[in-house]
C-alpha cells in the first residue's frame, strides 16, 4: 500500500510517497482495518514534521507516518459497525507516534470509529473528527453554564469555527475573534459579536467594549496566551490551544490546555448535526495524497481558511 513518511525532520520536502506491507485482518490484537479514502493536514502535522516534538519523543526515528483524521470503509467488522460500512474518526497520534493516517490502509481502535452519514460527502466527513472534538471537549473543559459569555480566538479556523457553533448550541454568548473579512459568517455560525483580529492591546479593548466586567471564559485556539487574560473576570477559565500557551493563573482563574481524546460516540452526534446541516465544516483545499507535501506548504502559507484535505 502506499503511505507518505516522513524521511527526516524538517520542511514539506521531506514528505516522500513510499509502500509499505498492508496490515493483515488481526496483526494489531483489538483493532481494526480501515482503507481510507481521505485524511487531513492539521496544525500538529506540521510541527511534527518540523521536529518540534523530536526532544519529548526521542525513540521515535523517521521514516514515520503522520496523520490524524480518517475517513474510510471498515475491512473487518467492529462492534455495531459492519465490514464495508464508511466511517470516520481520528486517531490520537501521540498515543502511538508513527502510526499515522497518511496511509491507504490503517489498524484503529473500534472505540474511535464513527459511521458516516450518507448526506456527508468524504471530503466533509474527512475535516471533521480532530477539530470538532477538540473544539467539543475544550467547551466541557470549560464548563460555564448557559447564558455565560465566552471569547474564542481564532474563531475563523477550523477548531476555531467548530467552537462557536458549539458554544452557541449550549447556549453561551459568544464573543469571536475573526479573520479580515469573516465577520458576518461567524455571527451566522452564532458568535453575538465579533472582534476584528488586531493587535492583542486593540483585541483586548474591543473584547471589554462588548463585555465591560469581563468574559466568563476564554477558549484560545489562536494561541494569544497571556494578553488575552485581562479580557477574564476573577474566578473565570481559560483553556489553551496548546500546552505552550496557557497562561500563569491569577485572580483564581482557572487555567489549563488538554489533549483531545478520540471518542467515535461524541463523533457520531457531531456528523449526524454535520447531516441536517445544523453544524458546517470548512474544506479549503482538496489534494491527491501524493501531493502531501504541497499540502503542507499551502498550511504553512496561512491565509486559507478551512482544512487541508488528501484524497487516496
Ligand atoms: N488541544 C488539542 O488537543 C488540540 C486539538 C486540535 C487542535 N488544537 C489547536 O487548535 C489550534 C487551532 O487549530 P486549527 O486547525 O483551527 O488552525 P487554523 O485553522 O490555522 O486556525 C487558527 C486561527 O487562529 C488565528 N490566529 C493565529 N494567530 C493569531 C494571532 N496571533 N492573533 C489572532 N488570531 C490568530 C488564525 O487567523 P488567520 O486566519 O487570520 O491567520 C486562524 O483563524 C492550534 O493551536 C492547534 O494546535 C489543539
Amino acid at each position: 500500500m502506499r503511505v507518505v513518511e516522513v524521511t527526516a525532520y524538517g520542511g514539506p520536502e521531506v514528505l516522500r510517497m513510499a509502500h509499505r506491507p498492508e496490515p493483515e485482518a488481526g496483526a494489531v490484537p483489538g483493532e481494526v482495518r480501515v482503507k481510507l479514502k481521505a485524511t487531513t493536514v492539521n496544525k500538529a502535522d506540521l510541527a511534527i514534521r518540523a521536529g518540534e516534538y523530536a526532544d519529548v519523543m526521542p525513540d521515535l526515528k523517521p521514516p514515520f507516518v503522520l496523520g490524524f483524521d480518517f475517513v474510510g470503509r471498515l475491512l473487518d467488522p467492529a462492534p455495531g459497525l459492519a465490514a464495508g460500512q464508511r466511517v470516520a474518526g481520528f486517531v490520537p497520534w501521540f498515543q502511538r507516534p508513527g502510526r499515522g493516517t497518511y496511509a491507504e490502509v490503517i489498524t484503529v481502535d473500534p472505540v474511535w470509529l464513527a459511521p458516516v452519514p450518507d448526506e456527508v460527502d468524504v471530503v466533509d466527513a474527512a475535516s471533521v473528527p480532530f477539530s470538532s472534538q477538540a473544539a467539543h471537549q475544550a467547551l466541557e473543559h470549560l464548563a460555564l453554564p448557559e447564558g455565560s459569555v465566552v471569547f474564542i480566538s481564532g474563531a475563523s479556523g477550523v477548531v476555531g469555527r467548530f467552537a462557536v457553533q458549539h458554544a452557541a448550541e449550549r447556549g453561551l454568548r459568544v464573543i469571536a475573534l475573526s479573520h479580515e473579512g469573516g465577520e458576518g459568517e461567524l455571527k451566522v455560525l452564532g458568535a453575538e459579536h465579533v472582534v476584528r483580529r488586531d493587535g492583542p492591546e486593540v483585541v483586548v479593548a474591543e473584547v471589554l467594549r462588548h463585555a465591560p466586567e469581563g468574559v466568563h471564559g476564554v477558549f484560545d485556539p489562536a494561541r494569544m496566551a497571556d494578553p488575552l487574560l485581562a479580557v477574564v473576570k476573577d474566578g473565570g477559565v481559560f483553556i489553551a490551544g496548546h500546552e505552550s500557551s496557557v497562561p500563569e493563573a491569577e485572580r483564581d482563574i482557572r487555567t489549563h490546555a488538554f489533549s483531545t481524546a478520540s471518542d467515535g460516540a461524541r463523533l457520531k452526534e457531531i456528523l449526524e448535526r454535520v447531516a441536517e446541516r445544523r453544524l458546517t465544516t470548512q474544506v479549503a483545499d482538496v489534494l491527491p495524497l501524493e501531493e502531501a507535501a504541497e499540502g503542507h506548504r499551502r498550511a504553512e502559507s496561512g491565509g486559507r481558511l478551512g482544512r487541508i484535505v488528501l484524497v487516496m
